[in-house]
Formats: structure tokens, C-alpha cells, sequence
């Protein structure tokens, strides 16, 4: 037993060892500190190496910590790093009640070490950590605890925290990129605003299966002696090394900085002060040796080019840049063609450009295979192409603005670039016609009446091209600022149901004229509300549960605040008697059936594996992340909706709960869509979120074979039940006769094989959850191999 106390208390006693004043200078209450100007103020370290106080940052000052001596003072923390600098009237001061705030010459007062409670002294360590103390003298607030960029040695970043690069090397506030120390055990950076999914990271550890090994999270560290690397559980097992310790020397002080810097790479850095005083920085280890790897560092329309350290940022030809001294912010169109089709054509007519060896990020809405020639042609006749790729036979279309561009000798794609305006030169001649007759009639009216015609037509062109050079650059703001709007949904946004009446609907649907769709809930129309110009989809319920108004409004209230990316949005709804309407979001581009089952509308791989992933995340939230469960009963590739972005959202859901009489009641309404309900809906038992995961698994393997799962238009009967087929042929090895010729990628083609065929067992205890089937398709979990989905 007394052991055990020991090894428990050993940890607080090192601690309270190492937190012993003795060394450290302690700062009292009632100190206060105020900026100079033109050097640094602050209070510094027993070994005179780190300094807490103010720094200068453009025209003020920011409070933070530092390493000093080096030749530009290089900052490792700041505090409230998105605040604007203070003034040099500003003062930090440590309050009489133990609070650390900076307050400004505007008189406000804002805290420092948020959280912490009132402290008895203060202390700037050896280590580089500035931390509080209570009246024992352990810390209660340690500036470790909150990384900006940069970890130093003995400093950890823990398990879902984030390090955010900074702007700039002078300006320490919120950059471009961030570095995620991610729940699955992987480190993983990303470029800022981006939604965390795989494809917008640019470097990781590869370390997500390592959560597998033990159930502890795992962190980031530095030590004192330079080792960076990745440990997990109480033993802190090292997951993976990044760098070794290195032999501390006698003569001269080491310290170890791990940053991710401003340009979105991490890096090691040594600071070696010799006994004379002089320091040398150097770079010991760093993620990624080519600055054009990192995604984003060239904005939007931009490639990078020039690989390793010397990186530059071009536009693509046909676009210039946002701010020509700062490169890496992105390119616009010179002239903009994105309102081609509103255009007079006959003024206005575009070329292609190529540029070799050159790709981007981002998904093209479009991919069919054909000839160069055709596919330049295919760009230009449509409106929606902004420029297009042409890789190995393949015709790949993408909307404005495209990201992640770099040119790359081992990249096969040739880019075609539509944009150049050309005025054709007819367009400048007097309209002929009419004015031919009146030559005839009187010359020297003519004459001024041709003249005016002719200047005046020149005006009113000069007039169209301004205008719309001006709706162009209208449009062109908003459709950056809605792309930036996806990609940071916010989950936080404030919502409320609207309340429509039966006439409002009626005259928005102007008499239900336009039908969208038919479900076995009712039929969907298209309608415009003319409050706020909104499109809007319409669903006129008819087979609801005769239910009070009150029980039905509070129904469609818990279903409004449901509200996530991958759900259609409720936006209002109609109660008048029997009459009982929804108003969703309209999503413009059509369902997941059409993407799959229509050949001219296929979308390609990588896609369909993130839409599947998509209406994972949907379904998952329905499942387990809403107030009370909801079953959906009624997944199925027509019920999924493409939005602007091409982003799956699921609809119809939140409808199981009006139609079933409790929670798990046998069902006496609907049953689901034949081929897609699970076998429980025949057998009248209880129904779960397990039939969803059931209709789940057939869509997903829907999604890879891009056919219905029965066929009968088959060449063998073998292959007309879609689970069996495929059952067949991952027993057989041979996957790939189930995407054709397509290009796929073959390990996501194998999970997302197997873990449909774990969905569409007969048993709903053997499918696995939302959650597992997650894990699964993002590869974090290994997935055994599966029963055959018809037993025998
Ligand atoms: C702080 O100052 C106040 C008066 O200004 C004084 O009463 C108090 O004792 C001081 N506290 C400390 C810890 O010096
Ligand atoms: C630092 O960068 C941010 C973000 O771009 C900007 O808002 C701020 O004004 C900059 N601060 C200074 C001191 O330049
Ligand atoms: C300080 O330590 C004493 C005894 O160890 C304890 O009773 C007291 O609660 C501690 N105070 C704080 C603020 O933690
Ligand atoms: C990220 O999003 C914010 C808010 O939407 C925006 O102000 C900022 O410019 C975006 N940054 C980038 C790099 O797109
Ligand atoms: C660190 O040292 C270990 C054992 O000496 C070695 O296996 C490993 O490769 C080294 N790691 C690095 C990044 O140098
Ligand atoms: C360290 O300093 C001592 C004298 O101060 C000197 O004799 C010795 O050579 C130095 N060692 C190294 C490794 O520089
Ligand atoms: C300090 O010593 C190093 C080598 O030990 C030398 O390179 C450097 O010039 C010296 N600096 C000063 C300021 O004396
Ligand atoms: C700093 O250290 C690096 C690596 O050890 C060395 O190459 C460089 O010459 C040093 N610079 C100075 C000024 O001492
Ligand atoms: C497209 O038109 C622009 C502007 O007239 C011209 O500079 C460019 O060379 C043309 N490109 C091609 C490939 O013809
Ligand atoms: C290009 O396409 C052909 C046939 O479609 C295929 O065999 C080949 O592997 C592809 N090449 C690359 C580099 O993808
Ligand atoms: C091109 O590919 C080769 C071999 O696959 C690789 O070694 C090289 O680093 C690549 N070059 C670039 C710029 O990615």
C-alpha cells in the first residue's frame, strides 16, 4: 500500500522540486510591467534566456514570451495572438486578487492566463514557460498548456489540440496553416479552412492506426535534449521517432524549438549560445524538404513551381494577381467568362491555353475520355468550365476558382485554361442595315445621324462592359466568399424554423405547377418564396400519422435543429388542419441516383468514396448525435441530394418519428423501398438504426459499382443481386471486374467493399455501427473479412 502512495506521489513532489523559487525569481502581486519603445520589456528568465512581457509587433506591442539574444528576438508564445497589438500607453499588471491582465490605454482589461485561478505569485522558467502559482506553490496555469506555433523542450501538444501557423514571421497572429494533433493518432497539417478530411492535408505522420496499439491517446513532444516524436498511453510508448536526442555539450547551452511556421512546414530549430554570448540558429529536422507540397501556399488560380526551398507562386495564364506584392494570395480572372452564357456572343469569344505538367486539388464535376482537341472544345461550349485537365486519355472539367495548382515534371496532366476575352473586331462597325436605306435618302443627315449612331452605340458598349466587367467581379467575390462559407460550415449558426401559411405556399409553388419528385411520403415541388427570393423545395405531406398540431410542431422543431453538412436543411413548415407541408433547402443538383445510374452524370472515384463518407457522417449524426436517435427508415441514393458545393445531404429524414406510434413499435405505415429495406421490415420486428445501416450498406456498394442493386440487365445471372455478385468476387479476388475499366484506387475499393457487405447481413447484430463503419472506410480500423451476406 505505502508503495503505491509513493509512485503516486512521486510526480507532485518533482514538480514541487522543480516549481521551488530557488532558482526562479517569483513575481509578486502588485507588479506591473509597461512596453518601451523600440526593444523589448519584459521579465526574464533566471538564466536570462526567456522573457515574458511586451514585444514589439507592427506599430504596438504584444504580450508574449521570447527567446532573447538571438538576433531578432524569436517569439514562442503569445497571449491572445489574434487581438490587435496595444498601445505603448498599454500596462500588464499582476492584481492584488492574483489576475494577469493587460490593460490598454482604452481602459479595458483583458485577462492573460484565462482560466486560472487567483494566484499568489508568478514566475518566467528556464524551460521557456511562463506559469502561476497558489499559495503551495504549484502551478495552477502553465503557458505550455496553450501552444501557438511552437513547442519547446519539455512541452507537449495533447491529443485533439491544434498548433496554428502564424501570419508572417513579424506578425504572430493566426496564419495560414495548422497542425493537428488528431484523436486517431495522427499528426496531420492541413491548409487553414479547410474541413480536416484527407485530402486537403499535406503531410502526416502516418501514424492513424497507432490508437489501435492501446486505448491512450497520443501526443506530440519535444525534450530538452531535441527529441521530437509521437507517444501514447501511460508508459508513453514512442509511436514514432521524428528526432533523436542529440549529447548535450558542456561548453554551450542548447535550445530546441519545435515551430510550425508561417509557411506551413514544421521545423526543428536549435539555438546554440556559446559561453561568449553569441548564439547560432540552425534547423535540425523538418516535415517537408519542397515548400510546393504544402497545399495552399498558393492561393486560389496560382500554381507553384520551382520545388524545394525557393518556391514561386504563378498565376494561371488568363489571371492576375489579387495583390501583386504579396504572390501567394491568389489569382482572378483578367476578364471574367463565368457569365458566358448571359453574354452577346457575337462581341465576345474565348481561346484555350495550355500549360504541361501542371494539376490542382479539388474534384472536377465532370470526367469522360476523348481526344485533347475535343477536350478543349467540351470547355469552351460550357459555361460552367473554368478550365479543364487533360490526363491520360481523360477529360477532366472544373468550376472557378481551383486550389492546390502546382507545376510538377512528374505530373502528366496537361491544364487548359479558358478565359483569354477577345473583342472581335466586327463588333465596333455601325449596325448596317436600316442605316444602308437612309444613305440613300439624304447624305448629309446621314452623316450626322451615322455619326451619332455610332458614337452612341460605342458609349452604350463601353456602358455594357462596364457593367458587366462589374456583375463579373461581383459574382466573382461572392462565389469565392460562398466557397470559403462551405468550407466553414458553421455548426454554431443561429437557426429558426420559419412558420409559412397555406397561401404563401401555394402561391410560392404558384398552385404546385412544378413537381420535383414523388416520395412515399408525399410529393416534392419546386417554388420560390418571395419574402427572400429564396428557391425552395416543397414537400406536401399526405400519409402522416393523424397527430395533434402541437405534437406535430414540436416535431418539426426538434427536427429543425438538427443541423448538419451532410443534412438537408429543414428551413419551415405549413400546419393548417389536415394540411401539412415542409420547406427544405432546394438542392440544385439533383440526387445521388442520377450521379450513379446515369452514364453521362457518373462521377468519378474519388468522389463517389467521399460522398460515401458523407452520407456516413449524416447518418451518424441522425444516429448518435442529436438530441434523441432518428431512425431514417428510408436511405436510398433518390433521398440523397448534391448541393451547389457537390456535397452529399441526406433528406426525408426525421420522418420515421412522425410515422411510427413509439420509438421501436412494430411498424404498421411504410415499409422502406424494396431493395434497399432490411429483411427485419418484412418480419415485422422491431425496428433499429440497424435497418438504416442495412439500406446504408446497399448504397455504398451502389456507390462503387455505380449500378442498381438488382439488375437484370445482366450478362451473367450471378451478378443480378448486386451483394452476392460482389461477395463472389472479393472470395474470388477479382474486385476489380466490378469497376470496369475505371481508374480506382484499390485499397478504398477493398474497405468500402467489405464494409458494405458487413451492412447488408441479415442479422442486424452482426452490421456494425455508424461509427464503426466510419473508422472502417477512413482505413483507421482493419475490417475482417465478412460472412456472405446471404446465408445459406
Ligand atoms: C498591493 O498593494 C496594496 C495597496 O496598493 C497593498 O495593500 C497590498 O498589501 C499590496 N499587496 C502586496 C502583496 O504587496
Ligand atoms: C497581422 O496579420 C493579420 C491577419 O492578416 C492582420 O489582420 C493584422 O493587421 C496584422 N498585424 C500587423 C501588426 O501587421
Ligand atoms: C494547500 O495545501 C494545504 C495542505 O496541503 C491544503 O489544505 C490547501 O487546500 C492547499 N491550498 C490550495 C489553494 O490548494
Ligand atoms: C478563412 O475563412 C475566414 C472566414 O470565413 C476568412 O476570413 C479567411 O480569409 C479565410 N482564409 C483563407 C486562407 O481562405
Ligand atoms: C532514433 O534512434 C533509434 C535507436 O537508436 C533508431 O532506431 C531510429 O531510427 C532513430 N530515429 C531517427 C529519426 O533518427
Ligand atoms: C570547454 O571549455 C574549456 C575551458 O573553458 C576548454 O578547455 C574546452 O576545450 C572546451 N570544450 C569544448 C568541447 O569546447
Ligand atoms: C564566440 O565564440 C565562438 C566560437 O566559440 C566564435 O565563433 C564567436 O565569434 C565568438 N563570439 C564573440 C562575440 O566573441
Ligand atoms: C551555426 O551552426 C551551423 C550548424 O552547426 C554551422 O554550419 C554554421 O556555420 C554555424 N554558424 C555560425 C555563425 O556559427
Ligand atoms: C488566347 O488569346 C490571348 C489574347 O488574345 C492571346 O494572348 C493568347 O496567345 C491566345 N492563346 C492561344 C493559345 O491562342
Ligand atoms: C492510362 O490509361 C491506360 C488505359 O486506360 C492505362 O492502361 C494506363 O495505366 C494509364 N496510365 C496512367 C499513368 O494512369
Ligand atoms: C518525381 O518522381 C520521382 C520518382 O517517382 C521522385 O523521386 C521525384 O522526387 C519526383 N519529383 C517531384 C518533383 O515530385
Amino acid at each position: 500500500m505505502a508503495s503505491v502512495w509513493f509512485v503516486f506521489f512521486l510526480p507532485l513532489l518533482c514538480v514541487g522540486v522543480r516549481a521551488q523559487p530557488e532558482k526562479a525569481k517569483l513575481i509578486s502581486l502588485n507588479s506591473s510591467l509597461s512596453p518601451k519603445y523600440g526593444s523589448p520589456m519584459g521579465w526574464a528568465s533566471p538564466s536570462g534566456l526567456f522573457a515574458f512581457g511586451f514585444y514589439p509587433q507592427g506599430s504596438g506591442f504584444s504580450v508574449g514570451i521570447w527567446l532573447v539574444g538571438t538576433d531578432e528576438n524569436t517569439v514562442v508564445w503569445t497571449a491572445n495572438r489574434d487581438d490587435p497589438p496595444a498601445s505603448a500607453n498599454a500596462k500588464l499588471y499582476f492584481t492584488e486578487d492574483g489576475k494577469l491582465l493587460l490593460q490598454t490605454e482604452e481602459g479595458s482589461e483583458i485577462s492573460i492566463t484565462d482560466g486560472s485561478g487567483p494566484a499568489v505569485a508568478a514566475s518566467m522558467l528556464d524551460s521557456g514557460s511562463f506559469v502561476l502559482y497558489d499559495q503551495n506553490l504549484s502551478v495552477i496555469w502553465n503557458s505550455f498548456s496553450y501552444p501557438t506555433d511552437t513547442l519547446l523542450g519539455g512541452q507537449n501538444l495533447d491529443s485533439n489540440k491544434k498548433m496554428v501557423s502564424s501570419e508572417s514571421r513579424s506578425n504572430h497572429s493566426s496564419g495560414w496553416f495548422f497542425l493537428a494533433m488528431q484523436g486517431d493518432g495522427n499528426l496531420v497539417s492541413y491548409p487553414v479552412n479547410s474541413s480536416g478530411e484527407s485530402d486537403d492535408s499535406y503531410w502526416s505522420s502516418g501514424t492513424s492506426s497507432a490508437s489501435r496499439l492501446n486505448f491512450y491517446s497520443t501526443q506530440l513532444s519535444l525534450n530538452t535534449e531535441g527529441a521530437l516524436y509521437l507517444s501514447s498511453g501511460m508508459s508513453s510508448l514512442i509511436i514514432q521517432t521524428f528526432r533523436n536526442s542529440s549529447n548535450p555539450s558542456k561548453n554551450k547551452t542548447t535550445i530546441y524549438r519545435a515551430t510550425f511556421d508561417p509557411d506551413g512546414i514544421f521545423r526543428l530549430y536549435s539555438h546554440r549560445f556559446e559561453n561568449n554570448g553569441s548564439s547560432n540558429e540552425s534547423i535540425v529536422w523538418s516535415s517537408l524538404s519542397d515548400q510546393c507540397d504544402v497545399k495552399g501556399f498558393c492561393g486560389f488560380n496560382s500554381y507553384c513551381s520551382n520545388p524545394g526551398a525557393k518556391a514561386e507562386c504563378h498565376c494561371l495564364p488568363g489571371f492576375a494577381f489579387n495583390n501583386p506584392s504579396e504572390k501567394i494570395r491568389g489569382c482572378s480572372r483578367i476578364f471574367n467568362g463565368d457569365d458566358c452564357s448571359k453574354m452577346n456572343n457575337q462581341l465576345i469569344s474565348y481561346n484555350i491555353t495550355t500549360l504541361e505538367n501542371t494539376g490542382w486539388g479539388d474534384y472536377p464535376y465532370y470526367k469522360k475520355s476523348m481526344k485533347m482537341e475535343e477536350c478543349s472544345k467540351f470547355c469552351l461550349d460550357d459555361c460552367n468550365c473554368g478550365a479543364a485537365l487533360y490526363r491520360n486519355g481523360s477529360c477532366y472539367k472544373y468550376k472557378l476558382p481551383v486550389r492546390y495548382g502546382r507545376i510538377n515534371r512528374n505530373e502528366t496532366a496537361t491544364a487548359l485554361l479558358k478565359g483569354h476575352l477577345q473583342r472581335v473586331k466586327s463588333a465596333y462597325r455601325p449596325p448596317p442595315a436600316p442605316m444602308n436605306t437612309e444613305v440613300k435618302i439624304d447624305g448629309k443627315k446621314t452623316l450626322i445621324l451615322v455619326l451619332s449612331l455610332s458614337l452612341g452605340s460605342i458609349a452604350f458598349l463601353c456602358l455594357v462592359i462596364a457593367i458587366s466587367s462589374f456583375w463579373v467581379y461581383r459574382h466573382q467575390v461572392w462565389s469565392y466568399r460562398q466557397l470559403s462559407e462551405e468550407v466553414n460550415l458553421g455548426s454554431t449558426e443561429e437557426f429558426t424554423l420559419q412558420s409559412f401559411s397555406y397561401d404563401e405556399l401555394e402561391k410560392a409553388t404558384d398552385g404546385f405547377r412544378e413537381e420535383l419528385g414523388r416520395g412515399c411520403y408525399g410529393a416534392v415541388y419546386k417554388g420560390t418564396i418571395e419574402r427572400d427570393n429564396k428557391v425552395v423545395a416543397v414537400k406536401r405531406l399526405e400519409k402522416v400519422v393523424e397527430q395533434g398540431e402541437k405534437e406535430f410542431q414540436a416535431e418539426m422543431t426538434a427536427i429543425g435543429q438538427t443541423h448538419h453538412r451532410n443534412l438537408v436543411r429543414l428551413l419551415g413548415f405549413c400546419i393548417e388542419g389536415s394540411k401539412k407541408l415542409l420547406v427544405y433547402e432546394f438542392m440544385r443538383n439533383g440526387s445521388l441516383a442520377d450521379l450513379l445510374f446515369n452514364a453521362e452524370k457518373r462521377s468519378i472515384w474519388k468522389v463517389r468514396v467521399r460522398i460515401a463518407l458523407e452520407l456516413a457522417r449524416g447518418i451518424l449524426y441522425l444516429h448518435e448525435e442529436c438530441e434523441s436517435q432518428i431512425v431514417h427508415c428510408d436511405i436510398k441514393p433518390q433521398n440523397i441530394l448534391m448541393d451547389d458545393a457537390w456535397t452529399a445531404k441526406i433528406s426525408d429524414f426525421g420522418f420515421s418519428k412522425l410515422l411510427m406510434p413509439n420509438q421501436e413499435g412494430i411498424v404498421t405505415g411504410i415499409r422502406g423501398t424494396a431493395g434497399y429495406s432490411a429483411p427485419e421490415w418484412h418480419k415485422n420486428t422491431l425496428i433499429s438504426v440497424k435497418a438504416d445501416i442495412y439500406s446504408f450498406g446497399v448504397v455504398l456498394l451502389e456507390i462503387v459499382c455505380c449500378r442498381r442493386s438488382i439488375e437484370v440487365k445482366v450478362s451473367t445471372a450471378d451478378e443480378i443481386i448486386l451483394s452476392s455478385w460482389v461477395y463472389g468476387c472479393l472470395v474470388a479476388r477479382e474486385l476489380d471486374k466490378l469497376v470496369g475499366d475505371e481508374q480506382v484506387e484499390f485499397k478504398s475499393l477493398e474497405r468500402m467493399v467489405k464494409v458494405g457487405l458487413w451492412c447488408v447481413q441479415d442479422d442486424p447484430a452482426l452490421r456494425p455501427s455508424m461509427k464503426n463503419v466510419i473508422l472502417m472506410l477512413e482505413g483507421t480500423v482493419d475490417i475482417p473479412f465478412p460472412p456472405s451476406p446471404t446465408p445459406l
